[in-house]
């Protein structure tokens, strides 16, 4: 039997972190510049599935693994889901160039390349509804509560309005769109954000309802901005939502420095993206102010800065 290979892209979110984890509404779109790759090759006799993590350089047998282990928690839904009852011998030889635990998906696009390698291997195509049931399950490990936005993101790998329990949507918007996503050089898992949120929510519901719903109303004005081509509203938008990220206590100075950095430098908006406390900003910018914009960003800590367009 021959390879099969298969790839995800890694995420951002443009509206709405955090809030849709309380039911209210999100954009996010794929940023295919970076990716996790897998490839499922023939392995030895009777070894079963050995997989090899190659990002940080670990090799192990499915079996061997703890059943949290979330590649290896992967594998055995793919195998369930397609009623696999003899593991097969295969090598799944898995890496990612997604910076770990700054936002941009990288478990989602993991898990993501891994199951879609494994059924392809064993002569399966899954559908995207199928990649993310899969990848839900296994980013329940990685974040406790996920609202399922970054696993539907990477597995349908277009732009997105998502709302937990309603049909997802995909989202046209009527301009191409230019962004600039600075790593802030903090890796910070989603997991502690989103949980010190919830306590904070549990302690005090009207305060965290009230800024959810402010969330709610941006992304619902977003939408209307995005699919009408007005930049500079959407630019303004992501300004706000920034500011009730701010005050939900899932900024840090250094996301805080890099929107003001890129809005000095000439920026339409900016926002953390994702979890948060560090991770990666998201930057709408004109093409043409892109370069100062990229210089800025460096002068005020950024680790990378990577370019991404979207034209649907
Ligand atoms: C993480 O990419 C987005 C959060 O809203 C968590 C989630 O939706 O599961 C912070």
């Amino acid at each position: 039997m021959g390879r099969a290979w298969a790839s995800a892209p890694a995420k951002i979110i443009l509206f709405g972190e955090h809030a849709v984890v309380y039911h209210r509404p999100a954009i996010a779109m794929p940023v295919s510049q970076v990716k996790a790759t897998a490839v499922a090759a023939p392995g030895r006799p009777d070894t079963g599935i050995v997989i090899h993590a190659e990002t940080i350089g670990r090799q192990y047998l499915l079996d061997a693994a703890p059943p949290e282990e979330p590649l290896a928690y992967t594998c055995r839904s793919v195998l369930r889901r397609l009623k696999v009852t003899q593991e097969p011998d295969v090598t799944l030889s898995v890496r990612s160039e997604i910076p770990i635990a700054s936002g941009l998906g990288s478990g989602a696009a993991t898990a993501a390349a891994a199951a879609k390698a494994l059924a392809r291997w064993l002569g399966w195509e899954l559908s995207p509804a199928q990649v993310s049931a899969i990848v839900y399950e296994t980013e329940k490990i990685h974040h406790g509560t996920p609202s399922g936005i970054d696993n539907t993101v990477v597995a349908y790998e277009c732009p997105l309005w998502f709302q937990r329990e309603q049909p997802i949507e995909i989202f046209q918007v009527g301009i191409p769109l230019s962004f600039l996503i600075a790593d802030s050089g903090q890796s910070s898992p989603t997991r502690h954000t989103v949980g010190d949120v919830r306590q904070r929510w549990t302690e005090n519901p009207a305060r965290y309802e009230a800024l959810f719903d402010g969330v709610a109303r941006i992304v619902h004005a977003a939408r209307e901005a995005l699919e009408q081509g007005d930049l500079t509203r959407v630019g303004k938008l992501m300004v706000e939502n920034h500011a009730l990220l701010v005050e939900m206590g899932v900024s840090a100075p250094i996301n805080d420095a890099l929107v003001e950095a890129a809005l000095s430098a000439g920026a339409l908006g900016a926002k953390l993206s994702g979890g948060g406390r560090g991770g990666n900003n998201v930057i709408l910018v004109e093409p043409r102010h892109a370069q100062r914009i990229t210089e800025a960003l460096y002068a005020a800590g950024a680790r990378r800065v990577l370019k991404s367009t979207l034209t649907t």
